[in-house]
């Protein structure tokens, strides 16, 4: 946190996503202020605090544009301003054409290996290019410099980095991939794959969580552009311009902030028992995922049932509670997906329910935004926490949940394909399309030692501390720095 207070301050910084860290809405009279359920937001936002500058974001959520407006360019966090947000407005066609269209119908799927088809519709591209020209214009009017950090977030916006290099040569462009970059073969389906490609090549630095990805990416570029490709320094050469590929493994705060930890886990599980009804001796593990169909939240469920199967002595005895955020619910494959969420947690509560007597259900499910508070209480109050992506980039709940347990007990279960399997090898690591694997996981984790929850937890912290998101930045940040101090020198003959 020193370092970004330190190098930054007075350095023009400007960070770029879809997804704006706080939403302004009002009620009455009042303006409400939210935070969304959103990896990327949780990353950036303790850097944004720590180095100020500009957030440039679609305005989404902010749907009163008019009281929006008056509140478009204000110090946010509200209750202590430390940088500011620009909204970028779109129309709904922009909207639906760019964001759930493209980016989420075409690059979401064709990025994540959870077998829904993309769907490439020109009409959406054409929306796609022209909404990044927007965010590309926004850029250039809040530069204070010729020179500016501008931080690129995610798959919304591939095509900004060249068109930000086109108008601001100087620019220091770093651009993190918050998703998988898949195989050559997966990617060529794009039908505008040299686009996306060369749009991202104007970046300074491309950034993404794991090795494994970024081998990918130039695996890509080496097929499909006529790239010179530097596998020894792992950089490639486009267009009179030099893009370094590295691997950035994105985490959480910490220490995580003290308001989070307040409450005793003895109060949060009393509290949480309560909540839900659950009687005493109650065990719970718990689920936290935007209701996306890369989170393997049916896969989970599956799991749930097939313990109940095995070990019936937990019936009546154990809970998955299971909160779900909503999420990109005007696609159809969302909608079908929440569909047979809820038909499955029916099912499984129907055949291991309570059958006449008071006992609490076997799947809990809570489809509704929660804020980071009632999450926290959740994940301090849990006996483990299941996270079971089919494929995910890093995925911060597992982060956020080994942040949570300052009292070293809780049993982490971890899909292998998160890119934090990679970082938490003492989490139980399960492949999510095997459920009975998942279902000894479960029944693993619930019969756990204590001795052994804190051995493997104490790692598990170890690692989150050390590379915590401060690190993610300031690595990023530091090799801008001397690539800037290199350039310099070039200029100056130096
Ligand atoms: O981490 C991937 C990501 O798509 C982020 O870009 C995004 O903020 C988050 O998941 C939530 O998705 P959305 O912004 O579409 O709600």
């Amino acid at each position: 946190r020193a370092i970004l207070h330190g190098e930054l301050r007075g350095d023009d910084v400007i960070v770029v996503s879809n997804r704006e860290p706080y939403i302004h809405q009002r009620r009455g009279e009042r303006i409400e202020v939210q935070q969304p359920a959103s990896g990327l937001v949780t990353a950036l936002e303790p850097i944004m605090r720590a180095c100020s500058g500009t957030w440039i974001a679609h305005g989404s959520g902010s749907a009163d544009r008019e009281v929006v407006d008056r509140h478009d360019c204000v110090g946010v966090p509200p209750e202590n301003p430390a940088y500011k947000i620009r909204r970028v407005w779109l129309s709904a066609e922009e909207e639906a054409g760019y964001y759930y269209g493209f980016a989420n119908e075409g690059l979401w799927p064709l990025c994540h290996i959870a077998h829904v088809r993309p769907i490439f519709r020109s009409s959406d591209w054409a929306h796609y290019v022209a909404v990044n020209r927007k965010f590309a214009r926004s850029v250039v009017a809040e530069a204070r410099t010729k020179n500016p950090i501008v931080l690129v977030q995610d798959y919304h916006l591939a095509l900004l980095p060249r068109m930000i290099r086109k108008e601001m040569p100087e620019a220091t462009v770093i651009t993190f991939w918050h998703i998988p970059w898949p195989n050559p073969e997966s990617f060529a389906i794009c039908p505008w794959r040299q686009e996306i490609l060369a749009g991202m090549l104007g970046s300074s630095i491309l950034g993404f969580h794991t090795q494994f990805h970024c081998n990918n990416f130039v695996d890509t570029v080496d097929r499909f552009m006529e790239a010179r490709v530097d596998r020894e320094n792992f950089t490639v050469s486009f267009g009179g311009k030099s893009t370094a590929v590295r691997r950035y493994p994105i985490s959480v705060d910490w220490p995580p902030d003290p308001a989070l930890l307040a409450k005793p886990v003895e109060q949060c599980a009393a509290d949480m028992r309560a909540l839900n009804n659950f009687p005493a001796g109650h065990r719970f593990c718990i689920g936290v995922d935007r209701l996306d169909y890369t989170k393997g939240i049916l896969e989970r469920f599956r799991a749930v049932e097939r313990l109940l199967e095995l070990n019936p002595e937990w019936i009546g005895k154990f809970s998955l509670i299971q909160v779900a955020a909503p999420t990109r619910s005007s696609i159809d494959e969302y909608q079908s997906h929440e569909a047979q969420v809820r038909a499955l947690a029916i099912r499984i509560n129907e055949r291991f329910g309570r059958g006449g007597r008071d006992l609490p259900l076997p799947i809990v499910l809570k489809v509704e935004h929660h804020d980071a508070g009632q999450v926290y209480e959740y994940y301090r109050a849990a006996d483990c926490c299941f996270v079971s992506s089919l494929h995910d980039g890093m995925n911060l709940v597992a982060k956020e949940f080994v942040a949570a347990r300052d009292d070293e007990r809780g049993v982490l279960i971890l899909s292998q394909f998160t890119g934090a399997a990679r970082e938490l090898p003492e989490a139980l690591i399960v492949n999510p399309y095997d459920t009975d694997q998942c279902a000894a996981a479960l029944h693993l984790a619930l019969t756990m030692p204590v001795d052994e929850q804190r051995n493997r937890m104490r790692l598990m912290r170890g690692l989150v501390a050390e590379f915590n998101v401060y690190r993610w930045a300031g690595r990023m940040l530091l090799d801008a720095a001397s690539m800037r101090q290199r350039s310099h020198l070039v200029e100056t003959g130096g």
